[in-house]
């Protein structure tokens, strides 16, 4: 039930203080990953990867898109991201020692499945699926799976199943570094216990969130900027804008506007950008300026320490320090939150937007 919450995906959005605890659970112990929580035969699977391919649908699409950033930087594997749609109706090139990695919510959906047991005829050294339904078909016919354990979840457009999927991800990348390199990347391990509480203090933003979506109500397009592993949360709150609130909307990488979508700017066009404080930062406060040179109005969600402040055309909503590795999962919150109010506002179906279904079973 939705309980005290008028949308289901408003609960959700607020369950992931929990959900990303689940997804901990058992996984981590004194200061390291626990690599053998992937099952048995991960160890020897993860040793072998000397590259790995994701392949998804949708929101998991964009979580395996942050996976990339994290496993290159941080375990050192060449990482390649792709649709489902797409990957199964190429030639794939699969080099020697290539891991097949399948996200997936619901572990049903037909596409992420074909490509799944199209994979297998390409000669890759083993499957790793992430998913959130135990015995889907997914995890039923991939080699290793891990469960993200966000719980069922009702609403279409998709919120907790992300941050566990990015969780369970930041996990693999772990692992990787661990058993290739013996780097227990502490750091990381640390913060990850930390998530929760972070979490619940970027959802207490909720009434300023609520405050700032109704600048979008009105509006027909909304152009969200990000950099590194914040391009592809820009893509996600980008999608949610599109899905709940139908609302056009658009994700650049900060360092693209000039190659075009600046021409779109003008004063009738918010521009959403996400800051954590990273080495990207300056890059991207020069294209925010080049925005407010064009009459943008801004809205920007940024580190605490970050020095940008609100001025005539630029709104700033600040979120707490976070370790840059585990940012992309604290700024998918606000976008949720944005998207979900701007929604309820325009008074759409927020848990059952128009053309969509939960489950895309069908090609
Ligand atoms: C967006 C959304 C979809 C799904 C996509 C893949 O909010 O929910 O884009 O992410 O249909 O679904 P799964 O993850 O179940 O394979």
């Amino acid at each position: 039930s939705k309980g005290e919450y008028r949308h289901y995906m408003l609960k959700e959005i607020f369950e992931q203080p929990e959900v990303i605890e689940a997804v901990l659970e058992g996984r981590l112990s004194a200061g390291s990953v626990l690599v053998e929580s992937f099952g048995p035969d991960a160890q020897a699977l993860f040793q072998r990867a000397r590259q790995i391919h994701v392949i998804a649908c949708g929101t998991s699409f964009h979580a395996g898109l942050v996976a990339r950033y994290w496993l290159e930087r941080y375990a050192g594997v060449p990482v390649q991201v792709e649709v489902a749609s797409e990957y199964r109706y190429r030639h794939p090139v699969v080099p020697e020692g290539t891991l097949f990695v399948a996200l997936s919510q619901s572990g049903e959906t037909a596409d992420t499945l074909a490509a799944l047991r199209f994979a297998k005829t390409l000669g890759y050294i083993g499957s790793l699926a992430i998913c959130n339904v135990p015995g889907s078909s997914l995890v039923r016919e991939s080699d290793v799976a891990l469960m993200t354990r966000a719980g069922p979840e009702i609403g279409v457009a998709s919120t907790k199943a992300f941050t566990t999927q990015l969780v369970a991800l930041m996990l693999l990348t772990l692992a990787v570094a661990k058993v290739q390199r013996g780097d227990d990347h502490r750091d990381i391990v640390e913060v990850l216990g930390t998530l929760p509480g972070l979490c619940r203090q970027v959802l207490a933003l909720n009434g300023q969130i609520e405050a700032l979506s109704q600048a979008f109500a009105e509006k027909q397009h909304a152009l969200f900027l990000g950099r590194g592993a914040h391009y592809p949360v820009a893509l996600e709150g980008a999608l949610k804008l599109k899905e709940i609130s139908y609302i056009h909307a658009e994700a650049y990488p900060a360092g693209e506007l000039k190659h075009g979508p600046l021409a779109l700017v003008d004063s009738e066009m918010p521009v959403i950008s996400v800051a954590p404080n990273d080495d990207l930062l300056e890059k991207l406060k020069s294209n925010l300026q080049e925005v407010r040179a064009r009459g943008g109005q801004l809205f920007v969600f940024a580190d605490e320490n970050v020095d940008i402040t609100g001025q005539e055309g630029i709104q700033v909503l600040t979120l707490p320090y976070v370790h840059e590795a585990l940012a992309p999962l604290l700024y998918t919150l606000p976008l949720q939150l944005l998207s979900y109010h701007v929604a309820v506002l325009k008074g759409t179906d927020v848990d059952q937007p128009r053309n969509l279904a939960k489950s895309v079973t069908v090609e």
